[in-house]
């Protein structure tokens, strides 16, 4: 399992987005299909951008805000 401690943090362009949620994309915050080769349970989350946003996005599959950051990481 690839997720990472901390969380991606950039922009994402206006649109809907599917986005990584099994920590195995080599695209992140991107799904890149790897979830269907690990057979991951975890499938892309649908995000819309209603513009360009800054965003904050879980990399380590504990927000209970998924795909956005909620500060889990942080958390022991
Ligand atoms: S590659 Fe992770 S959800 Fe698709």
């Amino acid at each position: 399992m690839a997720y990472e401690p901390r969380p991606w943090v950039g922009t994402i362009p206006e649109g809907t987005h599917r986005l990584c949620a099994c920590g195995e994309s080599a695209n992140k915050p991107y799904c890149d299909g790897s979830h269907g080769r690990t057979g991951s349970a975890r499938t892309p989350a649908l995000f819309k951008a209603e513009a360009d946003s800054q965003v904050a996005v879980c990399q380590c599959g504990r927000s209970g805000n998924a795909p956005l950051c909620d500060g889990s990481h942080q958390r022991a």
